[in-house]
This record gives C-alpha cells, sequence and structure tokens, in this order.
C-alpha cells in the first residue's frame, strides 16, 4: 500500500476542498469561502496593463526570480504595507501566492512534530489543516466579541505544559466568526507575550474590505502598537481585493 508522510496521513478530507466545490458551483451565492465575484474583476484594465508593457517587461514577468519575490514588487508591497503603519524593509518580506502559502512556510519554519501552537476556536480551517500537516499540538483559546479571551492565554502561559511555538489569529473580520478584535484585547496580548518568545502569526486578509470608516481604527495592526516588544509574522492576501490599480503597480513596479 502507498505510504503518505504522518502529517499528511493525519489529515481529514479537506474541509476546504468540499466548501469549494460547492462555492464555486455557478447556481449558488456563497458566503462560505472569501471570494470576490467574478463580475468584479477587472478584466480590461488588467488586458491594457499587459497591452501597455514592452516585450522585455512581459519577458521578465514570465521568467524565474528572485525566490523572495520580484524586486520592484517587493518595493510596490513595502510601500503598501508602510501604509498599514507596518515600515518593513525588502529584507522582511516575501511574496506567496496568498496567505496560506506563508501560513503553511511559517508552520514549516516553526512546528516540529507535537509542538504546541495555540489557536482561536473558531479559526480559519486552511490554517488549522496547515499546522495539522506538520503534526502541531492544537491549544484553543476561546473566542469572544471582541478577540481571544485573554484570560485563557493567561492560564496557557502560566502552566507547566510545554512552551507554545507562536499564537495564530486572525483579527479582522475573523473567518468564520466575524469579529474585529478590540484595541484592548490586543493590549493585552502584547502585555502577555512581551518577553516570552512566542511569535505572532498575524492573518490579516479582510481588512482592506470594510463597510464603516469607523471600524478603521481598531483594525491597526498589532506590530504597530508595539513596534519592539513582540515578534509578529504578518500575513496578507490580495486575493480578496484584485483592482486594477494596485495591479498595475504590482505588476510594474510604478504607479502607471
Ligand atoms: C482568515 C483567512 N486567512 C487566509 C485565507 C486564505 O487567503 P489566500 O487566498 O490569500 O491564501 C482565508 C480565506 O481564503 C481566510 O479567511
Amino acid at each position: 500500500m502507498t505510504r503518505f508522510a504522518h502529517g499528511v496521513s493525519a489529515l481529514r478530507s479537506s474541509e476546504i476542498r468540499d466548501l469549494m466545490s460547492l462555492a464555486t458551483s455557478p447556481d449558488i451565492i456563497s458566503f462560505s469561502g472569501g471570494m470576490p465575484g467574478n463580475e468584479l474583476f477587472p478584466l480590461d484594465r488588467i488586458d491594457n496593463i499587459y497591452r501597455s508593457l514592452t516585450e522585455k517587461e512581459k519577458q521578465v514577468a514570465m521568467q524565474y526570480g528572485p525566490t523572495n519575490g520580484l524586486p520592484t514588487l517587493l518595493e510596490s508591497l513595502s510601500q503598501y504595507l508602510e501604509k498599514k503603519g507596518l515600515p518593513v524593509g525588502k529584507n522582511r518580506l516575501m511574496m506567496t501566492t496568498g496567505s496560506l502559502q506563508a501560513i503553511n512556510i511559517l508552520a514549516k519554519a516553526f512546528v516540529d512534530p507535537g509542538d504546541t501552537v495555540l489557536v482561536e476556536t473558531p479559526s480559519f480551517i486552511g490554517a488549522l489543516s496547515a499546522f495539522r500537516s506538520y503534526e502541531a499540538n492544537l491549544v484553543s483559546l476561546p473566542l469572544r466579541g471582541d478577540g481571544i479571551d485573554t484570560d485563557a492565554l493567561r492560564t496557557v502561559l502560566n502552566s507547566a505544559g510545554p512552551r507554545p511555538k507562536f499564537l495564530y489569529f486572525a483579527p479582522n473580520f475573523h473567518n468564520p466568526a466575524g469579529i474585529i478584535y478590540s484595541e484592548e484585547v490586543k493590549r493585552r496580548m502584547i502585555d502577555l507575550l512581551r518577553d516570552q518568545d512566542i511569535p505572532l502569526i498575524e492573518d490579516d486578509v479582510y481588512s482592506d474590505l470594510y463597510f464603516y470608516e469607523e471600524d478603521v481604527p481598531k483594525m491597526t495592526n498589532i506590530k504597530t502598537m508595539d513596534p519592539e516588544g513582540i515578534d509578529v509574522c504578518f500575513t496578507g492576501s490580495f486575493s480578496k481585493i484584485l483592482h486594477g490599480c494596485l495591479f498595475a503597480q504590482l505588476f510594474t513596479g510604478d504607479s502607471r
């Protein structure tokens, strides 16, 4: 019989696969996957941008490049992140196909079989599957209306159990809970995690998709609240917000 790796055989049939096969069915308007409407993709603008490129630029776009990403793309990305208050130099950035690939890479970098990883309950199933595939021992922290239960976090940190490798959380328009973390909860997390050598993985794929201006200040990224005190791996995505202007900027490295 074919023998798969431990981590993979521990995986259940993918919930995401089941969910996406329903969500992409043409007669269903699905709210379960975080997918943009097809009609919102700026096809004409993308065609125009592609046509406006020189032959050389097109060749560069198709060719292999540096493994952490095309320098011009990284430069655009750092400008985008700086607008969010995240001052990241090129050497701290990496292009991935999306947030989930970044989460996978981080899991690979941090998790040895049996390691403790702190997650919210409920949590984004894609991230949970990634952590399980590296045989992490997931320890759940309940989610309240304003973020994780910080009393539960304190209890875990003070317990004699194994030291967690990191805490994964999705603070903005949480999937699936829909909540936004309050500033107060994030401050308490910073206080509890300072000097603990337990990095945070902050998965922020939805903060650009807001309806109400008053929600914007709440979505301040945690690293900007305490730049020196805590270690944060920030993962983001353009899969939800692709629009012509941004695409042009990323593709060509300028703001055409
Ligand atoms: C919280 C969260 N993180 C990550 C992702 C995946 O993002 P990407 O498509 O960029 O990999 C999703 C949904 O698709 C999500 O809801």
